[in-house]
């Protein structure tokens, strides 16, 4: 069964096993202040994860203080984190707090810390270690209590972190699955963000079976970014396989043959009304294949049958 919250503001959907699992997860970690690194692909959900920490835990009231990595100079990281003095060397006219006192009891998200250049990245995780909150030219050192989760794409990246963001607690480490790996998301994230564009639209089984069968490199972003688009180009109530705009094509983006399986096999199932034996015959493999295959693709033939209902 699909799953639909709200997380400062921001819906998150799900209905695979994989994320019912990383929410259930993201509850129970919630509720310590330990730090934690959020290892997942650009699109996947980091910060509606990094959100749904926040909003599950104690901190909740407090504030939630997000930093984008992506474009920060070395040369801006303490100052951004810790903010200045007036009269100190990078502020001689103004005060300014930093990142961590604005997040006091509450969360601070450094986005895509994995995009940082090793020396920032060092520098960042070293001004964490070494002053926590202390203003640039401050002579007193304000505590703050902030909760830190990091989000990068690169594996290497979340280790040195974990060994780093350790130092003082165990940091947790939770592991986001690209969309590919939970295909049952796709249908009921698609029909959400089909409805949001225009609820009078539904997809025709072809669209979804074409849905099923790209692989969505850029993951959630992109299958938002393509309702929203293709939604634009139905001509009637229904929105047909034609329909469906893709980004302009990505190396290894289609799943061929072999990444159609997951698509004929749900199909299959709607067909006979969730028979397993109906279905096998249909796709001609034993019953016994067809539910080691539905095991492994992680589809669950209850909800594949229902209506969406998110
Ligand atoms: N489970 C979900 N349910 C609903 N919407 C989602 C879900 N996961 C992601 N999204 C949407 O997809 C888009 C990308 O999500 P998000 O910003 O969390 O990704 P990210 O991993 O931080 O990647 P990026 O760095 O590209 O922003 C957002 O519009 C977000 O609302
Ligand atoms: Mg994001």
């Amino acid at each position: 069964m699909a799953e639909k919250h709200l997380f400062l503001g921001v819906e998150a959907i799900w209905a695979s096993p994989r994320m019912r699992d990383l929410f259930e997860q993201v509850r129970r970690i919630a509720q310590s202040a330990l730090p934690v690194i959020l290892l997942g692909e650009s699109g996947s959900g980091r910060e509606v994860i990094a959100r749904a920490l926040h909003s599950c835990s104690p901190r909740h009231p407090k504030p939630f203080v997000d930093l984008s990595c992506g474009s920060l100079p070395a040369d801006l990281i303490e100052s951004e984190l810790f903010g200045h003095e007036r009269g100190s060397l990078s502020a001689p006219r103004s005060t300014r707090p930093g990142l961590l006192e604005l997040a006091h009891q509450g969360t601070l998200f450094l986005n895509e810390i994995g995009s940082l250049a090793p020396r920032t990245e060092a520098k960042l995780l070293q001004a964490f270690d070494s002053a926590h909150g202390r203003r640039l030219g401050h002579v007193r050192q304000p505590r703050t209590d902030v909760r830190i989760i990091a989000a990068t794409s690169a594996p290497s990246s979340a280790q040195r972190l974990f060994s780093a963001l350790s130092a003082r607690d165990t940091a947790q480490l939770l592991k986001i699955p690209p969309l590919r790996e939970r295909p049952e998301d796709i249908e009921f994230l698609a029909c959400h963000f089909l409805s949001q564009q225009n609820p009078e639209l539904r997809f025709a089984s072809g669209a979804m079976t074409a849905l099923y069968s790209y692989l969505w490199p850029g993951n959630v972003r992109e299958l938002r970014n393509t309702v929203l688009r293709s939604a634009l180009m139905a001509k009637g109530p229904l929105l047909h396989a034609d329909d469906i705009l893709f980004s302009p094509a990505v190396p290894g983006a289609t799943a061929g043959v072999a990444g159609l399986e997951p698509a004929l096999i749900r199909q299959a199932l709607a067909d006979s009304g969730g028979r397993l034996q109906r279905a096998a015959d249909s796709l001609g493999i034993s019953r016994h294949a067809l539910s080691r295959k539905i095991r492994s693709y992680g589809l669950n033939p209850t909800t594949l049958i229902e209506r969406i209902s998110v």
